[in-house]
């Protein structure tokens, strides 16, 4: 089968290579449409935490059942279905209370245990497999497993006010967040990004504000929206320097800074700002599989965030997916990869 494969830093082969052999409770799926990360960025570039060259690009996924083990209940071929990618040990402190995404042991697509779903056919457990509705494309349905990280940060929200959120950065993951923070009952919901179109996609989408921090104050814009008061929580979803203090700065006292963004390296940060103020900062890793759960339902329901896939590309063009995200010099928010359309 056709893989698209990162041979090393910057470099993407599509190669053929073995089609995985399934397990008693695994099933083959047919690809249809994948999703760029950021994460995929990461492994390209050589900055991704675990997922090292050589590896198969991608996690997010769409397709057909085409194949079950002998122990697989739930599905039949010709099922249509999303992933959700990651297998914890089973054993650990974290996967015994269902916190598969802080198992140090954990499977993920793109390493040695697991393919990645940029590719012709890909394997699963049946109990990580999830139905994707009859009415939903292919495409949308590959948004479940952002979705999924974006609705784990606002439940990683302790403050119980929902008045006031602020998202910095509205890429998939900060407008995935937005839309997840709007089901949630956020009431006013402010977003940044460095991007117009990024902007525009974030107003339509429900925010009250939308700021640029290249042309604004960002921090003063927010403080005169919310009466001097601050937001009750901002979620960091882009990666930049002085993103946490500027996070901090628009923070109500007693509020929360969450951060969802791979800031891949370290930066400083003013530490007054959390004393003070009495701020509380917490990280959001992936997601628990209630998460995903509740992904798979808001999309299968008709959630409709069909304008956040500005591009197509097929599979043999994966390295100039890659490189839209990255250049940004294109209008973008997520670029889907199709593999057997
Ligand atoms: N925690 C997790 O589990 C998890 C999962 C997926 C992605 N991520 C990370 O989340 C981050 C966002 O992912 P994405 O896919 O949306 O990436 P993306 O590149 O599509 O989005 C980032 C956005 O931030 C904007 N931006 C850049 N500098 C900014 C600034 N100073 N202020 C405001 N906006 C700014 C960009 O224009 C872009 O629209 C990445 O760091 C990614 O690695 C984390
Ligand atoms: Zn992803
Ligand atoms: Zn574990």
């Amino acid at each position: 089968m056709k893989a698209a494969v990162v041979v090393e830093p910057n470099k993407v082969e599509i190669q053929d290579i073995g089609i995985p052999e399934i397990k008693g409770d695994e099933v083959l799926i047919k690809v249809k449409t994948v999703g760029v990360c950021g994460s995929d960025l990461h492994l390209f570039k050589g900055t991704h935490a675990f997922r090292k060259p050589p590896a198969v690009l991608g996690h997010e996924v769409a397709g057909e059942i085409i194949k079950i083990g002998n122990d697989v209940t739930n599905f039949k071929v010709g099922d249509r279905v999303t992933v959700e990618p990651h297998i914890g040990c089973g054993k650990c402190e974290y996967c015994i209370k269902n916190l598969i995404n802080l198992c140090s042991n954990k499977c993920v697509p793109g390493t040695e245990s697991w393919g990645g779903t940029f590719a012709d056919y890909f394997n699963a457990p049946q109990n990580k497999v999830y139905k994707i509705a009859d009415h939903i494309s292919d495409e949308i349905a590959t948004l479940i497993e952002p979705l999924a990280v974006g609705i784990h940060a606002i439940e990683r929200i302790s403050v119980p006010e929902r008045d006031t959120i602020a998202i910095l950065g509205s890429g998939t993951i900060g407008l995935l967040t937005l839309v997840a923070a709007r089901e949630a009952g956020y009431k006013h919901i402010i977003c940044t990004d460095t991007q117009p179109f990024n902007l525009k996609m974030a107003e339509r989408h429900g925010a009250a504000l939308a700021l640029n921090p290249l042309e604004e104050d960002v921090a003063a814009k927010i403080l005169e929206f919310t009466n001097g008061r601050g937001v009750d929580v901002a979620i960091v979803a882009a990666d930049s320097k002085v993103i946490v203090d500027q996070a901090a700065s628009i923070v109500r006292k007693r509020g929360e800074v969450g951060i969802v963004a791979m800031i891949t390296q370290q930066i400083p940060v003013n530490t007054y700002q959390f004393v003070f103020n009495e701020i509380s900062l917490f990280g959001a890793m992936t997601y628990e599989t209630k998460d995903f759960k509740k992904a798979c339902k808001l999309i299968n329901e008709g959630l409709d965030i069909s304008d956040f896939i500005t591009q197509r590309l097929p599979l043999n063009q994966s390295q100039q997916a890659l490189d839209i995200l990255s250049e940004k010099k294109e209008n973008v928010v997520k670029v889907i990869v199709e593999v057997n359309q």
